[in-house]
C-alpha cells in the first residue's frame, strides 16, 4: 500500500537481516514511525503491546521473532524458548502458532549453524504468502461486491454500495493488502462505487485509528460511527454487506474476532443483511469444532477501557503544540474488564471469503476447499 507516495509493507527486514523493521501501529493515526526489532524479547513484546497486531501480521512477526532468537543462540533450548516466549504473547490468533511452528518445523532438523539463514528464509516465504492469499481474497470478494451490487433495486444502483466493517483487518493488519479490507481496495480501484461504514471498535479503536487510516491514504469514501451505530444502520437500509476478518475459524466455520463481531452478526441476521468473513488459510484452525467452548480468549488490560488516548490540540493555530494524551474515561478506582475477542456462529456468516474462493461457513464448505489441508483432521471422512 501507498503512504504519501511510497509503497509499503507492514514488516521488512534490514541491516543486512539483523533487524526487522515495523510500522509502530501505536502512534498511528497521529504519528508515522517505524521501529526496529533487533532481539526476540523485542519482537515479543511488539507483539503483546500491539505495536503489530491483526492476526496474519503477528504470525509473520513471530517467524522473524524466532529468527533473532537463532541468530542470537542456534541451540536447540534456544529455538523452544524462543517458541514457548512468543507463542504466549497473544493467545487467541491461530497465525501466532501456526508460523511458529512452520518456522520451527523447518529449522529444527538442520545443524544449529544454518538454522538462523533458513528462518529468515521460511519467514520470508510466510510473508510473501500472506501478500498473495489477500490479494487472492480481494479479488474474491470483489466478485462478490459486484454481484450485491447488482442486486439491488433499480433505484438504487446509482448509490455506493455500503459496507461496514469492524476493527482492522486492513494491510496492517496483515502484510500488504488486508483481508476484509482488501475486496474494498479492489473494488474502489476498479471504479465500483463504495462507501465504508467503520466501526470506531472500543477499547483500543482500530477501526476509528486504524481502518480510518488505511481508508484515508487510499481515498476510499468512508465515515466513522460508533459501535453501537451498526444496528440502527440496518434497519434503515444504510448497510449492504458487512466484511470483517477472524483470528482464527474453527473447522466448522465458527469465527472469533475482534470483540463487537459477534453483537453485528446479530444485527445483521436480524435486517437480512449479508455478513462476511474474510481469511486466509493461515486463519483456520482444523483442531476445534466449537468456537464459543473452544478458543481462547485474550483478556487484555483494563486500562485499555479505563483509559482513552488521543491528540490533545491546545492550541488550534498551532498543530505543532498537539500531543498525544492518555486521559481517564471512568471515576478512579472503577473496575474494568476487557475480553479482545468473541465467537460468532457458523449459523450467523453468510459466507468465507478465502484466497480459494467463498464457502459456505460450514464443515463442508471449508473442506471442499482445503482436502489436504483437513485431511486427518477430526470428522474427516
Ligand atoms: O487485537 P487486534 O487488533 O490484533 O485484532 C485484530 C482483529 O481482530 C482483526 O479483525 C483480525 O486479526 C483479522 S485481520 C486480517
Amino acid at each position: 500500500m501507498n503512504i504519501d507516495g511510497k509503497a509499503w509493507r507492514t514488516i521488512w527486514l534490514e541491516q543486512g537481516g539483523r533487524s526487522v523493521g515495523v510500522i509502530d501501529q501505536t502512534q498511528l493515526p497521529h504519528r508515522f514511525s517505524t521501529r526496529s526489532l533487533t532481539t526476540l524479547d523485542q519482537a515479543a513484546e511488539a507483539i503483546a503491546t500491539m505495536v503489530v497486531r491483526g492476526a496474519p501480521l503477528i504470525g509473520v512477526t513471530g517467524a522473524y521473532g524466532l529468527m533473532l532468537a537463532l541468530q542470537a543462540d542456534p541451540c536447540d533450548a534456544s529455538l523452544a524458548a524462543a517458541f514457548e516466549q512468543l507463542n504466549a504473547t497473544r493467545p487467541t490468533a491461530i497465525n501466532l502458532r501456526w508460523a511458529l511452528e512452520r518456522v520451527r518445523d523447518r529449522v529444527a532438523p538442520l545443524p544449529p549453524a544454518e538454522r538462523a539463514a533458513a528462518a529468515a528464509a521460511e519467514a520470508a516465504v510466510i510473508a510473501d504468502e500472506d501478500v498473495l492469499m489477500c490479494e487472492a481474497i480481494g479479488a474474491h470478494g470483489l466478485e462478490l461486491f459486484r454481484s450485491i451490487a447488482a442486486a439491488r433495486p433499480s433505484e438504487r444502483q446509482h448509490e455506493p454500495l455500503n459496507v461496514l466493517t469492524h476493527c482492522n483487518a486492513g494491510w496492517l493488519a496483515t502484510v500488504d493488502w488486508g483481508t476484509a479490507l482488501a475486496p474494498i481496495y479492489k473494488a474502489h480501484r476498479t471504479g465500483l462505487p463504495i462507501h465504508v461504514w467503520v466501526d470506531e471498535t472500543r477499547p483500543r479503536n482500530q477501526g476509528a485509528s486504524l481502518t480510518a487510516f488505511e481508508l484515508g491514504r487510499e481515498g476510499v469514501p468512508h465515515t466513522v460511527i460508533v459501535d453501537n451505530a451498526g444496528g440502527h444502520l440496518m434497519q434503515h437500509g444504510l448497510v449492504d454487506a458487512v466484511i470483517v476478518g477472524t483470528d482464527r475459524t474453527t473447522r466448522t466455520g465458527d469465527v472469533c474476532n475482534k470483540i463487537g463481531t459477534y453483537l453485528k452478526a446479530l444485527a445483521a441476521f436480524d435486517n437480512g443483511v449479508p455478513f462476511y468473513v474474510a481469511l486466509p488459510a493461515s486463519t483456520i484452525d482444523w483442531t476445534l469444532a466449537d468456537g464459543v467452548a473452544e478458543i481462547p480468549i485474550e483478556a487484555r488490560s483494563p486500562d485499555e477501557v479505563t483509559l482513552i488516548t488521543g491528540l490533545s490540540k491546545p492550541n488550534a493555530a498551532d498543530s505543532s503544540a498537539d500531543v498525544l494524551r492518555c486521559v481517564q474515561l471512568t471515576p478512579a478506582g472503577t473496575v474494568g474488564f476487557n475480553p479482545a475477542f468473541d465467537v460468532t456462529p457458523a449459523r450467523l456468516v453468510t459466507g468465507l471469503i478465502t484466497e480459494r474462493g467463498v464457502a459456505e461457513a460450514s464443515e463442508a464448505g471449508l473442506r471442499s476447499l482445503y482436502a489436504t489441508e483437513s485431511a486427518g483432521t477430526d470428522g474427516a471422512p
